[in-house]
């Protein structure tokens, strides 16, 4: 059957009631989110942190595997030295960009754990840790955190810092943080 003669269901009768508010809810959380790059210095609550990382194992990935880990960096010299090592343009010119920020996730993909399974396994862990990233900004602005994907970073120097083991790809970084008054 061609998929143009399928039949739509009748008005009302689906989506059912409490996924068409859940739907708004979510449509008004992705079109409202925008990325956060100046930031109060003011701490995440622990378990604002703890809900994040929920929000990202629960992302889907291949096979079940998980091939992903987030490093929360959150020491002031930590998140110094990382300010140093991203490279865009925009940052480069404006010194207060991130400087508060109070919490960076390191964005890992495990290459090695989706390759032992896949051929395909490096792509693989990559989409399982971008997608559990998506999931994690989407929670924060649900949450009052402003947040920003970070992608022009010094990959070698970071991962010199935190030991980020060969088996791992680090992807990108996220930003975390209540954004200052704008
Ligand atoms: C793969 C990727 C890399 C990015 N790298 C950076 C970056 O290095 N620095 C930065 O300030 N923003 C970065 N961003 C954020 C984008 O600039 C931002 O999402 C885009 O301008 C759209 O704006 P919005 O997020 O407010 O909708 C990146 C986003 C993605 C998806």
């Amino acid at each position: 059957m061609n998929t143009r003669e399928l039949p739509t269901p009748n008005e009302g009768a689906t989506p059912f009631p409490a996924r068409q508010e859940l739907a708004d809810i979510i449509q008004r959380n992705i079109l409202s989110r925008r990325s956060v790059r100046t930031f109060k210095p003011v701490a995440l609550p622990e378990e604002s942190l703890e809900r994040l990382l929920k929000a990202g194992n629960s992302a889907p990935s291949a096979g079940g595997l998980q091939s992903r880990k987030f490093i929360p960096v959150t020491h002031h010299d930590d998140i110094q030295f990382i300010i140093e090592y991203i490279f865009s343009a925009r940052v480069r010119q404006n010194k207060e960009l991130f400087r508060n920020v109070p919490c960076i996730l390191l964005m890992c993909a495990n290459i090695a754990t989706a390759t032992q399974r896949y051929k395909r396994g490096r792509l693989y862990a990559i989409q399982d840790a971008t997608l559990a990233g998506q999931n994690i900004m989407l929670m924060a602005h649900a949450l009052g955190i402003g947040s920003c994907w970070i992608g022009q970073i010094r990959e070698r120097k970071l991962v010199q810092r935190f030991n980020i083991g060969s088996d791992y790809k680090l992807i990108g970084l996220i930003a975390l943080g209540y954004q200052t008054d704008v």
